[in-house]
């Protein structure tokens, strides 16, 4: 094989398309959360808790929701197009199956003994399957509670189905605590870990194509 053929059988870790559509999320979920904060402080679900101006977007209710029906549609179309994305190309099943539990345990002692290892790009460890499977799902469930919170009557099965409409909000609050939540720890560690933020940025290292095909043949 010449050295061309050889570098085209190749592929990044992170393709140009993951990488565009995962920074694409990260400004819709800002925008989303922050936007989000704006409208919840005009009508509380938690009494006590407010979110100072300084952390949301838009200086009252009606601009925050200009901007979250602005942000829908970038995190929406985004969202679909990377599941397609990662669907179609099998990418999905590849990097985040399977989870093992005894893996996901491990994992966790380590890290609370401060033991972070991420020596082989090409696999995220248990926890990290674990965390990005419970933020895809989370992201599609702030979708769904958002439509229904967004036009109750057209998707009035829907909302009786979720317990009804402040049922659906709390419902939309706590996917938006879980987004937060991961957001935190996502961020923190991949400075811990600035090799993985270099390659989510850059692509990071050129696999064989079997090599991105089957991590856990490696494992
Ligand atoms: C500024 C904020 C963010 C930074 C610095 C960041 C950083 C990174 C890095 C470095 C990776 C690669 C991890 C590795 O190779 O070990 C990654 C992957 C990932 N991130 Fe983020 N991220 C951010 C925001 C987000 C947000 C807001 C979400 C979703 C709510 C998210 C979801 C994911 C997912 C699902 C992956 C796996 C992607 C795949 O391999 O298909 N990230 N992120």
């Amino acid at each position: 094989m010449s050295i061309d053929s050889d570098h085209r059988a190749q592929r990044r870790l992170h393709p140009l398309g993951v990488r565009l559509m995962h920074w694409t999320n990260a400004i819709a979920m800002f925008v989303m959360i922050t936007s989000g904060w704006g409208i919840y402080d005009d009508y509380v679900i938690i009494p006590g808790l407010h979110f100072g101006q300084a952390v949301r977007l838009g200086s009252w209710a009606v601009p925050s929701l200009q901007w979250h029906f602005a942000g829908m549609w970038l995190l929406a179309v985004n969202g679909v197009a990377y599941l397609l994305y990662g669907i179609i190309t099998g990418r999905l099943r590849e990097r985040l199956l399977p989870i093992r539990w005894s893996e996901v345990r491990k994992t966790v002692l380590d890290t609370l003994h401060l033991r972070i290892e991420h020596d082989d790009l090409t696999v995220y460890n248990a926890v990290q399957k674990l965390l990005y499977i419970v933020v895809i799902v989370a992201g599609i469930s702030q979708v769904v509670t958002g439509l229904l919170i967004w036009k109750p009557v057209q998707f009035s099965k829907g909302v009786a189905l979720l317990g009804g409409f402040q049922a659906v909000r709390l419902e939309h609050f706590l996917g938006m605590a879980v987004i937060v939540g991961f957001v935190v720890v996502h961020v923190a560690l991949s400075f811990l870990v600035p090799r993985t933020l270099w390659a989510m940025l850059s692509g990071g290292p050129r696999l064989p194509r079997a090599a991105v095909r089957a991590p856990e043949a490696r494992t």
